[in-house]
Order: C-alpha cells, then sequence, then structure tokens
C-alpha cells in the first residue's frame, strides 16, 4: 500500500509517504524560529504558515519517495488533538486530496501515532516485535503513561492533571531567562551542571496512581529565583540549576513510568514525544530500565518530534487491519482525549 500522511497539528508542517511500513519520506519544516521571538506558538501565525508550508513540503516528500499523487492508494491526516485552525489545514488538504483521488481517507489521533513512533526503526515499521508495553507519551502538551496491550489496543492510565513535562521545561527555562522552547536550552546547561545542588520537588512521585502534575514545581523554580537572584549571575550556578530542575522531572517520569510497568507485569516500556529527545531522560529510561530488567524502545529522535511519518504508520496498520477509513464530512477534533 502506497499512502501519504500529513501534520500539522501544532507547530510543525510534516508531509511523509510510507510503502507497506516504509518509510519513503518524512519531510518536516519546523516553526520554530517563527515562535521564538513569542515565547510561545501564536496559533494565528502557526496557521498561517502551515498554509505557505504544506504544498512545498508534501511536494519535497513526494519528490524524495519518486511517487505522484495518482500512485497513492491512501491518504492520512492529523485529526487532533491540536490547535483547531491548525489541524484543518493538513486535515482538509488530506480529505481533498482523498476526495480528488477517491481513496480513503483515514484521520489519526496525534497521540496514537506518538504511541506506536517507538517501533519505527532506520524508516521501517517493526509491528511484529510489538510486545504488551508500558508507554510513555511526555511532549510540549502532554504527559500522559499509556498500557499498550497489542497493537492497536491500548488504555491509558494516567495524564498530567496540570503542566505537561515540555511545558514545566519550557516555563522554567523561561524564568530562567533562556530562549523558547527551553527544553532543548535545560537540556544542554544541564549537561554542564550538577544535578543535586538543588533540591526541587518531585511532584506525586510517592503516589501510587499514574496522574502527574508539573505546576507546582514550575512555583517553586520561580519562589527559588526570587528567594535567590545571585544564581543566575554565574553561569556554573545556571547549568547547576538547569541540571536539578531536569533530574526532578526526569525522576518522576522514570520512576511512576517504572512502577507502572512493575504493577501490569509487562516486559517492555517505550517512550516517544519531544521530550524523548532530552539526554537526561534517555539515560534514566535505560539504565532504570537495566534495572528493573525492562526491554526499553524510545523513539528516534527525528521520530520524537512532531511528524508525518508516525502518523502515516499508524494509518496504514488502520487500514490493512480493516479499520473503517473516516468520512469525508468529518471535522477536526482540537481536544480529542486519546479514548
Ligand atoms: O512532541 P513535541 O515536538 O510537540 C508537541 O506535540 O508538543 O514536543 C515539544 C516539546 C517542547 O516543550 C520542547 O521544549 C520539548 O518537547 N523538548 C525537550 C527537548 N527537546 C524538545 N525537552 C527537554 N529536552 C530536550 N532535549
Ligand atoms: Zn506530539
Amino acid at each position: 500500500m502506497l499512502l501519504a500522511a500529513i501534520e500539522t497539528s501544532c507547530d510543525e508542517t510534516s508531509a511523509a509517504v510510507v510503502r507497506d511500513g516504509r518509510l519513503l519520506a518524512n519531510t518536516v519544516a519546523s516553526q520554530i524560529k517563527l515562535h521564538a521571538e513569542y515565547g510561545g506558538v501564536v496559533p494565528e501565525l502557526a496557521t498561517r504558515e502551515h498554509l505557505r508550508n504544506l504544498i512545498p513540503v508534501t511536494q519535497e516528500a513526494f519528490a524524495k519517495a519518486g511517487i505522484a499523487a495518482k500512485d497513492l492508494d491512501a491518504v492520512a491526516a492529523t485529526q487532533g488533538p491540536g490547535l483547531p485552525p491548525a489541524l484543518v489545514i493538513g486535515f482538509q488538504a488530506g480529505q481533498a486530496l482523498a476526495y480528488s483521488l477517491g481513496k480513503p481517507f483515514v484521520g489519526i489521533h496525534h497521540h496514537e501515532a506518538h504511541l506506536y513512533s517507538p517501533w519505527i526503526r532506520e524508516g521501517r515499521a517493526d509491528f511484529d516485535a510489538l510486545e504488551p508495553n508500558v508507554s510513555l507519551i511526555v511532549s510540549g502538551g502532554h504527559t500522559m503513561l499509556v498500557h499498550v496491550r497489542a497493537e492497536l489496543d491500548h488504555k491509558v492510565l494516567g495524564s498530567t492533571v496540570d503542566d505537561a513535562a515540555g511545558e514545566c521545561f519550557d516555563k522554567t527555562a523561561k524564568l530562567i531567562g533562556l530562549s523558547y522552547p527551553g527544553g532543548p536550552e535545560i537540556d544542554r546547561l544541564a549537561q554542564r551542571g550538577n544535578p543535586k545542588a538543588y533540591d526541587f520537588p518531585r511532584p506525586m512521585v510517592k503516589e501510587s496512581h499514574d496522574d502527574f502534575s508539573f505546576s507546582g514545581l514550575k512555583t517553586a523554580v520561580r519562589y527559588f529565583l526570587r528567594d535567590h537572584p545571585d544564581v543566575l549571575q554565574s553561569e556554573q550556578s545556571v547549568c547547576d540549576l538547569c541540571a536539578s530542575v531536569q533530574a526532578a522531572i526526569v525522576d518522576v517520569l522514570v520512576t511512576k513510568t517504572m512502577r507502572a510497568a512493575r504493577r501490569l507485569n509487562v516486559r517492555w516500556v517505550t517512550a516517544s514525544g519531544g521530550v524523548t529527545c532530552n539526554r537526561g531522560l534517555r539515560e534514566r529510561l535505560r539504565s532504570a530500565c537495566a534495572e528493573n530488567k525492562f526491554q526499553l524502545r524510545i523513539a528516534e529522535p527525528s521520530l520524537c518530534t512532531d511528524n508525518a511519518g508516525m502518523i502515516g504508520v499508524l494509518a496504514e496498520r488502520k487500514l490493512l487491519r480493516q479499520v473503517p477509513p473516516t468520512g469525508l464530512n468529518e471535522e477536526v477534533r482540537g481536544g480529542w482525549a486519546l479514548p
């Protein structure tokens, strides 16, 4: 099957081409520089930028894959969750393409796509290897733990009750005076810092449920900086602060993931979403899984941040498994919770 996929849920415009579980192209135009000036994603600007970029990005993906639109067997796009005006651009373009070709269209849940992204390796979907697992999804907008019982069969265990982990990285980075998005900046500075220099709270780490809360941590950093403004004067203490904040976030994420995996008696743990680019998180997940004898799959860095490749791979699996296509009269679902 030859399928094209489009992703425009937030600030990345992406198009991909998938053939029989193989990613022939996965092109991404990031808007990070555009939004950096405002310290966060501006929906109106994101929407205009998607409009401007979608056709060139899709043409580039088709050229890279060496295909033409008329060769396609199906089209997919992210249906939600995300910024509604941004979602509409990719979703309606996908529907129009499918309609003009007379081929099926599949609307995909963005987090469901993240959930299966760790099973894509070197451009190939390896679903035969999929075993029951506990999956940590950590992005700018969401933090959740999901029990994947089998392919296309999952149950949400818990999610954040306030800020997402990525949001916590970005907001604390802003307090420290780092540029947007702050997550990669904290990661970079934390490399040279002492994670034990300052003691920050680990919200909900001891509670046995699988929900998260990160707004208290952000507030703790705000009060810490109010009481110790001198910390920002020294390069080394800024690195120590970044390492200490990162350690608190990572500690909560990893401790809760390990606890859920032990409780559900799975052999595998997976992780995906933009925050899994974080080196501290990747290392801690590796060491904790080795200690607890779990097998670990983290999505490849290019598949961690938003991309249409993961949307296309999941859409193809759904069609192969006879999941009915999405109607051309259906609309985007900005607040769609992962079922
Ligand atoms: O999955 P993603 O690209 O977009 C959403 O769906 O939200 O995630 C973006 C988030 C941002 O909050 C960004 O700061 C964070 O991922 N992020 C990182 C790193 N790289 C990206 N956070 C910590 N360390 C990183 N290296
Ligand atoms: Zn995402």
